[in-house]
């Protein structure tokens, strides 16, 4: 099989879909693989770490799609992209179709089959193409916050662990998932007084065992919330409910209560957000103000750490790419239930209940598509 990796196209989206070490695997598994020349470099990895790799480097993206029957990449198609696609090649790559009537269109006209990570589902739960993203997000969200509270950025000027003597930050994570577990990792780590509230009582049972008293659970009604959030410095919004807009658990009118210059993180804000106030925001200008609360509302939050993202979904993506390059995308999701979720188009059908549900199309499903 010959695999394709062209450079990333979306505004400031720094990572690459294939590592240099997936590279390697695939040529190892005896496929041919071409990069895009720069493909790598927002994620630190050169032409030469590729070629060191075994793969071949292309010119031109249009040379990628060209020779790839696999193309694999981080961010849906672009505009410029579409018309590279073409009938019986494999896309796999983020594709959040669901809100996405036009692309959705696109992406059926052009008679490929497209895998989205998102929708492929774990052996044990979860999404576990989109939690390695999740984790980043929970990482980096404390480390956002206690930068925000600084009094240069704006903020209330408390550090995050505190000294001997003085307090440290309290931190209250709302929804405790995969983002915000490694948020409650992080802030513990760094000595704030932490506090998770989730509406999952099993989920509070599992963070008040694993943090074995570093934190305090609570269950997330709204008057707990209430009552919390004026007591704290950083306030980080990690609710999903899948399928759905996010909740928004905290009104404006709530602000007023809060100290000047705390701190709203919200990492729901791709979904909608968990606060009245939060608005998507980019890494050139992250923050804002509302009644003397800042607020951070970055939506594509991994991509301020490119390096560490490309190679945390590169290692969740690696025995996906590998399955579907050594058997071929029918085998392979015969094979896997897992990944033949992740089919959400194929040769001009839409192939997602969910995607086809959110749009109005009809809907061919993948399993049949797969048994032929
Ligand atoms: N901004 C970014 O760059 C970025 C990156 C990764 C993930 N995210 C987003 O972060 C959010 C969380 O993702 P995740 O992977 O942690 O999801 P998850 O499913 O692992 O966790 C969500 C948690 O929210 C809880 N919850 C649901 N309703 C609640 C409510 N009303 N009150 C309190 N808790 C509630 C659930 O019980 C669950 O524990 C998602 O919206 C995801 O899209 C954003």
């Amino acid at each position: 099989m010959h695999i394709g990796c062209p450079r990333e196209v979306k505004p400031q989206e720094f990572r690459v879909g294939l590592t240099p070490q997936a590279a390697h695997e695939a040529v190892h598994h005896g496929h041919q693989v071409t990069v895009e020349t720069g493909a790598g470099v927002g994620a630190g990895f050169a032409d030469d770490d590729y070629l060191a790799a075994g793969a071949q480097i292309a010119d031109s993206a249009a040379e990628v799609w060209e020779r790839a029957d696999l193309v694999i990449k981080v961010k849906e198609p672009q505009a410029e992209e579409i018309p590279l696609l073409r009938p019986g090649q494999v896309l796999f790559a983020y594709l959040h179709l669901a809100p996405d009537p036009a692309l959705t269109r696109a992406l059926t006209a052009s008679g490929a089959t497209c895998i989205a990570y998102e929708t492929v589902t774990g052996a044990h739960g979860g999404l576990p193409l989109l939690a390695p993203m999740s984790e980043v997000a929970g990482r980096l969200a404390p480390q956002v916050g206690a930068w925000a509270m600084q009094r240069a950025n704006g903020g209330c000027g408390v550090l995050l662990g505190g000294v001997p003597g003085v307090r440290p930050a309290n931190v209250l994570i709302i929804g405790g998932g995969v983002v915000g577990t490694a948020a409650a990792r992080v802030s513990a780590g760094m000595s704030a007084n932490v506090t998770v509230v989730d509406r999952s009582l099993s989920r509070l049972n599992y963070l008040d065992d694993i943090f074995m008293g570093r934190l305090i659970t609570q269950f997330a009604d709204s008057a707990t919330i209430a009552e919390l959030l004026p007591q704290a410095d950083l306030v980080i919004g990690a609710v999903l409910v899948p399928g759905a807009s996010t909740p928004r658990l905290v009104r404006r009118e709530q602000l007023a209560g809060m100290r000047a210059g705390s701190v709203l993180v919200d990492v729901a804000v791709d979904q909608g957000g968990c606060f009245e106030t939060s608005r998507p925001t980019t890494h050139e200008d992250p923050i804002y103000e509302v009644d003397g609360v800042l607020h951070y509302c970055v939506s594509n939050m991994p991509g301020a750490v490119s390096r560490t993202s490309t190679l945390a979904l590169g290692n969740a993506t690696l025995p996906f790419l590998l399955a579907l390059a050594d058997k071929g995308w029918q085998r392979a999701c015969r094979d896997d239930i897992h990944l033949s979720h992740g089919v959400n188009i194929h040769a001009g059908h839409v192939t997602h209940a969910a995607v086809a549900a959110a749009q109005g199309l009809e809907f061919e499903p993948a399993d049949r598509i797969i048994a032929a």
